[in-house]
């Protein structure tokens, strides 16, 4: 069990009036349940077959497809649906500046990255990577902090950068000064690998271009991140929090080589609450990142960032003084607490792709690699959700994410604004849908900042608590590392 240290530099210090976690009641489980629990999830030692169910990656709700990243779960209750649809439209839907006619649609900006969840989320899935040197597609944005050399220990937070506060917005409304263009240039290094193969990684190096402002503050932090695909985040949100504290290891106590540790947030009243969500788990549940995502991407007040000017700091004066939508008739945010339920329901009832092909010979050989390798100490198989009577569609449900929501440290190759004071911890993502990106973003890469072009590449650049897992990987014979990649596909 884990003394859980906290957030790192880029972690942000949750604002907003209130947090409030999954709004269902949850039962403990029973004793038995709690056996059966350990049994189901417990690390596989056949793997000759699949294990029971393990083809249902994300439970009773599991649908079959790329098309499950914008579907509801297949076991949300009816009545569901259409709220469902709702959010999708909120989701999918392009905002225009106040004031316009369609005051629904209003409040955009004035600074923005993009005009919908959907420009850098297509189909639900992850964004589009560069396919080379030069400007930065919507998908992968530049998060800025400024690490605070007196934060007390413990809740290391980073302040906004004096002047473009929490991340370069490159798109203004008409009249407003565009905070310049993010960029991206490559250094290619080539990996050799076993039996005369190899391996070429392309390792990032950022820039902000025609600054609008002046350049970045020299304290300031470049911390990119791609958009992520988005399925079957409401059963990473039901998880037991116990469950992931008890994979926590941040001395290493089990002399493992791997030491995950959970992140720590402020909470509403200063109690610690755990970060789940984004590439450093800096959020504690999905309301909190999908406003976060509105007000920062879009420009978009709502009651947790109550402010019209989105990202905008005071040194930005046109910023600060545009109109903003805020409709009087709602309750005078550009997002209501309604649409911003809506929203937030749409995220966590999305379902979760069914495996493919878990019982070919090939996969089950790869699923083999994966456990021996080492890949399971952090990309964690299965879970058992909560108990929520209220909602049955997240409810007990067996999944299979490949994560234990942990920090890790990577190494110094994935550093540059990752938590911890290293800037280099970075949490293990769900793997569930891996092999499907492709199929909705043609362009989709791998990694916090899609650097990776293929799964091989992204497996070369672990380093830190991983580095011995990526040198087996290196070294294995090369139809294992074929199988391995097939396995990873049929995630
Ligand atoms: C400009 C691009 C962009 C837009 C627009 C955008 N996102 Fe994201 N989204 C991202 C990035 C980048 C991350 C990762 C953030 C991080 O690591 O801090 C992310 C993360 C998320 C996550 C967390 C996923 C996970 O696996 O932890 C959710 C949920 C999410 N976005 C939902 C939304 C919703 C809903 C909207 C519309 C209100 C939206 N996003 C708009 C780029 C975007
Ligand atoms: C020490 C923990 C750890 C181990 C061990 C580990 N990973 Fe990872 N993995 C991570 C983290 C953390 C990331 C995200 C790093 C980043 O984005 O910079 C990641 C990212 C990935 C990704 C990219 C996922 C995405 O959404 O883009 C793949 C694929 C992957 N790991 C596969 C593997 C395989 C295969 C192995 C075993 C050879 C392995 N990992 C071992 C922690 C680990």
């Amino acid at each position: 069990m884990g003394s859980a240290a906290v957030a790192g530099p880029l972690t942000q210090a949750v604002t907003g009036p209130g947090l409030p976690s999954l709004p269902f009641t949850a039962l403990p489980f029973t004793a038995a349940e709690q056996a059966r629990i350990a049994q189901a999830t417990a690390l596989p030692r056949d793997f000759t077959r699949p294990q029971p169910f393990e083809a249902l990656a994300g439970g009773a709700g599991t649908v079959a497809g790329a098309a499950a990243f914008s579907s509801p779960l297949a076991n949300l209750p009816p009545g569901e649906g259409l709220d469902f649809r709702g959010g999708q439209a909120l989701f999918d839907r392009g905002w225009v500046s106040a004031p316009a006619s369609t005051i629904a649609s209003d409040g955009l900006g004035p600074l923005f990255n993009a005009r919908s969840c959907l420009a850098c989320h297509p189909g639900g899935g992850r964004g589009a990577a560069p396919a080379g040197p030069g400007d930065l597609p919507a998908a992968l944005m530049l998060q800025l902090g400024v690490p605070d050399p007196a934060a007390i220990e413990g809740y290391l937070t980073a302040h906004p950068d004096p002047v473009y506060g929490r991340q370069i917005q490159p798109l203004g409304l008409p009249g407003q000064t565009a905070e310049g263009r993010p960029r991206v240039a490559y250094d290619e290094i080539a990996i050799p690998l076993s039996e005369g193969e190899s391996a070429a990684l392309r390792r990032p190096r950022y820039e902000l271009a025609e600054p609008g402002f002046g350049p970045l503050d020299e304290a300031t932090v470049i911390s990119p991140r791609i958009a992520p695909g988005l399925a079957g985040l409401g059963l990473l949100e039901a998880i037991p929090e116990q469950a992931i504290l008890a994979l926590a290891d941040p001395d290493d106590a089990d002399g493992d080589g791997i030491s995950g540790r959970a992140s720590l947030l402020p909470g509403p009243e200063g109690q610690p609450v755990l970060g789940r969500f984004g590439w450093t788990a800096a959020q504690p549940t999905l309301q909190a990142q999908i406003a976060h995502a509105f007000a920062h991407d879009i420009g978009l007040s709502s009651p947790l960032y109550p402010e019209g000017h989105g990202d905008c700091t005071p040194v930005q004066t046109g910023c600060r003084a545009a109109p903003d939508g805020g409709d009087p008739e709602q309750d005078g945010f550009e997002i209501s607490a309604t649409a911003l339920d809506l929203v937030t329901r749409h995220a966590r009832h999305t379902a979760v792709p069914a495996r493919r092909d878990a019982d070919a010979p090939e996969v089950l050989a790869g699923k083999k690699l994966f456990h021996d390798t080492g890949c399971a100490a952090c990309h964690r198989p299965a879970f058992v959700t909560r108990r929520l009577p209220e909602a049955p569609a997240l409810s007990f449900q067996l999944i299979w994410p490949h994560t234990d929501l942990l920090l890790h440290d990577m190494g110094a190759g994935l550093a540059g604004g990752g938590a911890g004071a290293s800037g280099q911890e970075w949490r293990t993502p769900p793997l569930w849908g891996l092999g499907l990106a492709r199929a909705l973003e043609p362009q989709a890469g791998y990694l916090h900042d899609g650097r990776a072009r293929t799964l091989l590449e992204a497996v070369l650049w672990h380093g830190g608590e991983a580095a011995p897992a990526r040198d087996r990987v290196a070294t294995m014979p090369a139809s294992d590392r074929a199988a391995l990649i097939r396995f990873l596909e049929s995630l």
